[in-house]
């Protein structure tokens, strides 16, 4: 039986921030839902996280995690001190408690089930996951004999010169067996530079402890300050870009492109410089997107170009060309074979399949069918100053340049509309609608001289 504890209570001083640090984002999600996720193959019995600073908020910013319980720690005396928080609530429980610092996001799912597993087979009182770093500096170090048994962590600053030179770092990673580590949980004290009680402290009363090296040092990169969390941001994206290059899709310039670990992308997909895919997105299979592109939470079809844009929250279909300068905020889907050209502005609209808004207009509220060709500046005037209202315009209608919808309007299929009018009053099909003042020429007219 296995049970999770993260410990999230710190205040995270060296971020120097009002925000906790477990709460930080790094690429959409926070150092805190990061750790929880890579618990997500072990199935553990229990899920706690130990919260202290900004308790409210952290719990407020985790509640969707209906699995997880909360257990307060008021003031925050140390790694030792949180886990010691347990105790009432791990009572009677028997079996390995897992604990994971909540400012180690980057850990593989199958890096945990490895160390438990580890832990298991050797019947150890605690497993520490370590690893050998270029740059120990900041992270505990771990010593131990010649058979791997851990002797001793010394925390960074109360390393002597000697003890610096050992690489070998304390991931802030444990397996405890729970009932061993009950009955040295009392014994922490707070001796030493920080004055801090000390989850290390445990495997001094401990036996047998023993280490297990990471297999990728990156994962166990702790976040302590905002340039050790850019340093996570540039681990992640490189992971998250070599994933894509291998499964057949083309970055050009990838250290210009971002993308979260939440978006899909096929074969083929191809991303141009400078372009950010964010949250719930999805790109088919032969579609480029970018130079300079952003995405959000969308669906993008096959052999789409989408370059210069910004889609949020909408979907286009297969075959359409979207951009440059293209801004779809949200709530827009977009048909097969569109072309939505530039400085067009979307929300809110259905598009048809092989319909053309090529230059300069406002979209808004709006059902387009098919094969409509929105002529260059027409507007939906949706807005009345107070509520927003629907434009309906029906299959192959075209729109003249310049024309605006003043909605609530249905334009009907079929229907013309005469550039630089200002339509109030539904159009039925296959009609010619024009508003505006009749051209009047006055012959000879020349401006009077004084
Ligand atoms: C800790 C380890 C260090 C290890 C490093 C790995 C100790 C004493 N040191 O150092 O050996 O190399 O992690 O990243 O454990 N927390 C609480 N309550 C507290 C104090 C901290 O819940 O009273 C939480 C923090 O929110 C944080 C985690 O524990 O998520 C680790 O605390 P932090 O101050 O970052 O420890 P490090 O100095 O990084
Ligand atoms: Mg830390």
């Amino acid at each position: 039986m296995v049970a999770v504890a993260i410990l999230a209570a710190g205040r995270g001083t060296r971020m120097k921030s009002r925000l906790p640090k477990v709460l930080h984002s790094l690429g959409g999600r926070s150092l805190l839902e990061r750790t929880l996720d890579s618990c997500r193959l072990l199935d553990p019995k229990r899920r706690i996280a130990i919260v202290g600073y900004q308790a409210e908020l952290v719990k407020q910013t985790l509640q969707h995690k209906k699995e997880l319980e909360f257990v307060e720690q008021t003031e925050q005396l140390g790694t030792g001190h949180a886990v010691q928080q347990l105790l009432p609530y791990l009572e009677g429980f028997t079996g390995d408690l897992l604990v994971l610092n909540g400012d180690v996001p980057l850990l593989r799912a199958e890096t945990l089930q490895k160390l438990l597993q580890f832990h298991k087979t050797h019947q150890n009182a605690a497993t520490i996951l370590t690893a050998h770093l270029p740059n120990p500096q900041g992270y505990g170090r771990v010593f131990c004999d010649g058979y791997n048994l851990v002797t001793q962590i010394v925390e960074d600053r109360d390393c002597s010169a000697a003890q610096k030179q050992n690489h070998r770092v304390n991931g802030g990673i444990y397996c405890f067996n729970w009932q061993k580590l009950v009955e040295v949980l009392p014994k922490l004290s707070s001796n030493n530079q920080q004055q801090e009680y000390y989850l290390t402290e445990a495997i001094d009363y401990l036996q047998p402890v023993m280490a297990k090296d990471v297999d990728d040092y990156l994962e166990i990169t702790g976040i302590n300050d905002r340039k050790q969390l850019a340093e996570a941001h540039e681990i992640l994206q490189m992971r998250i870009k070599d994933y894509w290059m291998s499964e057949g899709v083309t970055l050009i310039d990838p250290d210009s492109i971002t993308i979260d670990d939440t978006v899909t992308l096929h074969s083929d997909v191809v991303i141009e410089p400078q372009s950010h895919l964010r949250g719930n997105t999805e790109i088919a299979s032969g579609s480029r997107i970018g130079p300079g592109s952003f995405i959000e939470n969308s669906r993008i079809g096959e052999n789409v170009t989408a370059m210069y844009s910004v889609i949020v929250n909408s979907k286009v279909g297969d075959g359409c060309r979207i951009g440059p300068y293209s801004h779809l905020r949200g709530e827009v889907t977009v048909g097969d074979a569109c072309r939505i050209g530039n400085f067009v502005e979307m929300k809110k609209a259905i598009v048809g399949n092989k319909t053309n808004v090529a230059h300069l207009s406002y979209i808004g509220d709006a059902t387009l069918g098919d094969r409509v060709n929105v002529g260059a500046g027409t507007i939906t005037a949706n807005y009345d100053g107070k509520n927003k209202h629907h434009t309906q315009i029906g299959s192959r209608t075209k729109t003249g340049a310049n024309s605006v919808f003043v909605a609530p309007v249905t334009i009907g299929e079929d229907a013309t509309i005469a550039a630089g009018s200002v339509i109030s009053k539904d159009v039925p099909n296959e009609a010619l609608a024009i508003a505006r003042e009749r051209q009047k020429n006055i012959e000879g007219w020349h401006i009077k001289e004084d």
